[in-house]
């Protein structure tokens, strides 16, 4: 299968040695469509705002609670990830939280940043909606001034808990309605599968929001298609292990559903056993819209660009044309307006094309 798209003008890829690859790729404009905000938050930003907020943390220092940092599976980070968020309290929490992230996007070359948020990891504690929803809000409208970075906002239901609480947090979002772009559904994965929220997703869609699904990450195939059919999802967030179900596959390809694909993530939380045998390869041969992103990138060791290095380094097959598709497909599969998007890849053509000449 052809899995490359064509550029928007001649790129000479054979031209671009594997050793300029890893600069060209991190100066190159991006999109990131799966980073968790609260999955940003660093350890020396967490023990900053519990001290302005009187928190005591369960952890004596920045390293004790770098060290705990070391996880087995999905629940085993998420129990430390949703300790880290409970210092998160005012407004201008979320805002310093949000800020830190984009700030470090903004140099990694990323002009479109699509981030999750969990407010009911907040709500539960009584922190409003509105706070959460307000601080985060203010940083992406910045980043847009400051850098012309667009940054915006997609509200995910954890499916660990019931749907009635997540149609709740969406009657609750209502009045911020115009500030976030999407909905999600993030959280533990096995035992709760997409039919759990369908009612909550519809409602979703008739709101006009865009619908995207964790599924496939250690939950079954099974749990992607139903993301599609009952959810009505325009992108599945990891899906690695749609590969156990070959016609779900070819579905994926024929349909370009965009998977937003996080291998330090994968690996941290045993996904695979390393990133040499990443299926991330396998997909793209495959002729999948993949993409590569971060998602918690405080807790998983590496933003976005080092997402991109490592994967690199791991598989030499990965040439500078799958590096420029991979980049292309994250730009493409951005909730961005189409002339938006067809900007962004011009800009990364020709940094490509510029490689090739030099
Ligand atoms: N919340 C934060 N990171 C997550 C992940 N990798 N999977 C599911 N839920 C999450
Ligand atoms: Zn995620």
């Amino acid at each position: 299968m052809n899995t490359f798209a064509t550029p928007s003008r001649p790129i000479d890829f054979e031209r671009i040695a594997p050793a300029q690859l890893d600069a060209l790729v991190r100066t190159a404009p991006k999109a990131e469509l799966h980073i968790h905000i609260e999955g940003s938050l660093e350890p020396e930003l967490i023990f900053e705002l519990a001290a302005r907020n009187g928190i005591r943390l369960p952890y004596a220092s920045v390293d004790a609670l770098r060290s705990a940092y070391a996880f087995t599976d999905l629940q085993s980070f998420l129990d430390v990830y949703y300790a880290g968020a409970s210092v998160l309290l005012k407004e201008e929490d979320f805002y310093d939280m949000a800020w830190a992230y984009l700030r470090r996007a903004a140099s990694e070359g990323v002009v479109c940043a699509e981030l999750f948020f969990d407010p009911q990891t907040h709500t539960e504690r009584g922190v409003p909606m509105g706070v959460v929803v307000k601080g985060l809000k203010r940083a992406c409208d910045q980043a847009q001034r400051e850098w012309g970075l667009r940054a915006e906002l997609i509200l995910c239901f954890l499916r660990h808990l019931s749907e009635e609480s997540a149609l709740q947090t969406l009657q609750e979002a209502l009045p911020y309605r115009e500030h976030f772009i999407g909905v999600g559904l993030d959280s533990s994965e096995r035992g709760h599968p997409p039919e759990k929220f369908a009612r909550v997703f519809e409602w979703a869609g008739q709101l006009g929001l865009h619908r995207v699904a964790h599924a496939g990450e250690e939950g079954p195939a099974a749990y992607i298609s139903a993301a599609l059919d009952v959810l009505q999802v325009e992108r599945i967030d990891h899906g690695v292990r749609c590969t156990e179900d070959p016609a779900l596959v070819q579905r994926l390809a024929r349909q370009a559903v965009p998977l937003t694909v996080c291998p330090l993530s994968n690996i941290k939380l045993c996904v695979f056993p390393n990133l040499a045998a990443h299926n991330l390869p396998q997909l793209l041969a495959a002729g999948l819209v993949v993409t590569v992103n971060s998602d918690d990138p405080a807790y998983f060791g590496g933003y976005l660009n080092d997402n991109y290095s490592a994967l690199l380094q791991a598989h030499p097959s990965l040439t500078a044309r799958h590096a420029w598709q991979l980049l292309r497909n994250s730009l493409m599969a951005s909730f961005a307006p189409p002339a938006v998007r067809a900007d962004w890849v011009a800009r990364l053509d020709e940094h490509f094309a510029r490689a090739a000449q030099a």
